[in-house]
């Protein structure tokens, strides 16, 4: 089954927009890699996201307190802040150490030389087992250069070899984590 929903869902020709989000809890800043990102811009009014935090992430427990995340969409330029923030956890380090960033209306940081960013206000979380799903109202937004957006097939192909293999290993880790949530999950709703 697993082949044909990877198939079903495109898995092998999505090719998304790699984003750092971040977000600030008190005097706690913390951020991390996600590309499971979804917009909503159909409402002019009403620009939301959906995004999806696997439950083991520091950045979780940050947006969950906080209620705030932004989204900066990052350039083919800013490589190593995908190993920075997406192999390694903020529990046990200041990931924003030497990063050059400022600060959004809401708190949260913003990565200096991104392409982009959108502040967001948390209108919305929903408990999906192994993720929570926060859906956001964007209060600001704005284009900060030209550069390329980085996409995850330029990452793996121009990534050095050692960071594809330090992904793999964290991924590993993480789809462990994964089970063990959806796990206690299923037994509650009494999935098999
Ligand atoms: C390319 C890439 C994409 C990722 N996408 C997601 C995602 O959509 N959701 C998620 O929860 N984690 C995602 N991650 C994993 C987190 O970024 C990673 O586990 C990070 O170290 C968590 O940091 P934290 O514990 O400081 O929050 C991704 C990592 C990479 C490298």
């Amino acid at each position: 089954m697993h082949d044909a929903i990877k198939k079903l869902f495109g898995y092998e020709n999505t090719d998304p927009y790699v984003y750092l989000v971040s977000t600030k809890s008190g005097d706690k800043v913390n951020g991390q890699i996600a590309v499971d990102v979804i917009g909503f811009t159909f409402l002019k009014k009403w620009p939301r996201a959906a995004i999806f935090i696997g439950k083991d992430k520091f950045t979780h427990d940050l947006i969950n307190e906080s209620g705030v995340f932004a989204l900066n969409l990052l350039s083919v330029k800013q490589m190593e802040l995908v190993r920075t923030f997406g192999m390694r956890s903020g529990k046990n380090t200041d990931k924003f150490k030497g990063v050059e960033h400022a600060e959004s209306g809401t708190g949260s940081p913003i990565i200096k030389n991104c392409v982009g960013y959108a502040d967001f206000r948390v209108i919305e979380k929903v408990d999906l087992g192994d993720h929570t799903m926060f859906y956001g109202l964007a209060v600001d937004s704005n284009i900060m250069s030209e550069d390329t957006p980085l996409r995850i097939s330029y990452f793996k192909k121009n990534a050095p070899v050692e960071w594809i293999t330090e992904l793999e290993k964290t991924t590993k880790e993480s789809l462990v984590k994964s089970k063990e949530f959806f796990e206690k999950y299923a037994k509650q709703k009494g999935l098999s």
